[in-house]
């Protein structure tokens, strides 16, 4: 469960260029739902998913997962928190584009596991949901942007994490590709995983596989 509770978020605070982006969101999520959080550009949706995220602190309210309270967690616990419940799909990838495709969906076992067996079964099993295995080897810099994504998607699965987090996941995709991704919800949703997903493609308006959407406007929950 995620529960928000009168968050706001304010960049800047307290200088000249202070930026008030996330105004008292109060926000459930139970578990094993899937959330689409929809709203123009600039209207907050990653910087709401990156407090989910624990990888930007809010400036006051709550936000709770699982009864743990999650937004004043110092830093070290907050990475932890992160590998062990967050798969987070960015809207800029982040990988490693020197790195291979298996490497880099690897990289959130390395603090976790040290058996390498097990990271070699995980990630394989993680490329496979993703359908990325075939490019297994290749560099990320030499893969097409439906086949990052999909890197990007493994690594947000490897850990097993029981949320995930995407932000704006069609965005690089064609139709076919963001078709796909629609399938993979498909499959989060019968592993019981928690879904939060930034977006503003219609092609997530009235699917069977999201039970709640969410707008949001400069930086409020309409
Ligand atoms: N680190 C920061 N410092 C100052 N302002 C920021 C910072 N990060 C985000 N903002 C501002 O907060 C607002 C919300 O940004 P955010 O990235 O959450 O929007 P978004 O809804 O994800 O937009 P997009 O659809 O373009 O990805 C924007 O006006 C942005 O300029
Ligand atoms: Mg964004």
């Amino acid at each position: 469960m995620i529960k928000i509770e009168h968050l706001n978020k304010i960049f800047n605070e307290n200088r000249s260029n202070a930026y008030v982006a996330l105004k008292d969101i109060n926000l459930h999520i139970k578990p094993a739902q899937t959330v689409v959080i929809k709203g123009v550009s600039g209207s907050g949706k990653s910087t709401l998913l990156s407090i989910i995220a624990t990888l930007i602190k809010p400036s006051s309210g709550s936000l709770m997962v699982d009864e743990q309270m999650i937004a004043k967690l110092p830093d070290t616990h907050a990475s932890h928190f992160r590998n062990v419940h967050i798969g987070f799909i960015f809207q800029a990838f982040n990988l490693f584009d020197e790195l291979s495709v298996k490497d880099n969906v690897a990289m959130p076992l390395i603090v976790s596991e040290n058996r390498q067996e097990r990271i070699d079964k995980k990630v394989l099993e993680a490329m496979e949901l993703a359908n990325i295995t075939h490019k297994k080897d290749q560099s990320v810099h030499n893969l097409s942007g439906g086949e990052k994504q999909r890197c990007a998607i493994a690594r947000a699965l490897v850990h097993n994490p029981h949320i995930i987090l995407c932000d704006e996941p069609t965005a690089n995709l064609d139709r076919e590709n963001s078709l796909k991704f629609i399938e993979i919800l498909k499959s989060f949703k019968a592993l019981g995983k928690t879904v939060v997903i930034a977006t503003h493609d219609p092609l997530f308006d009235n699917l069977e596989s999201v039970d709640r959407t969410i707008l949001i406007e400069d930086g409020k929950i309409r």
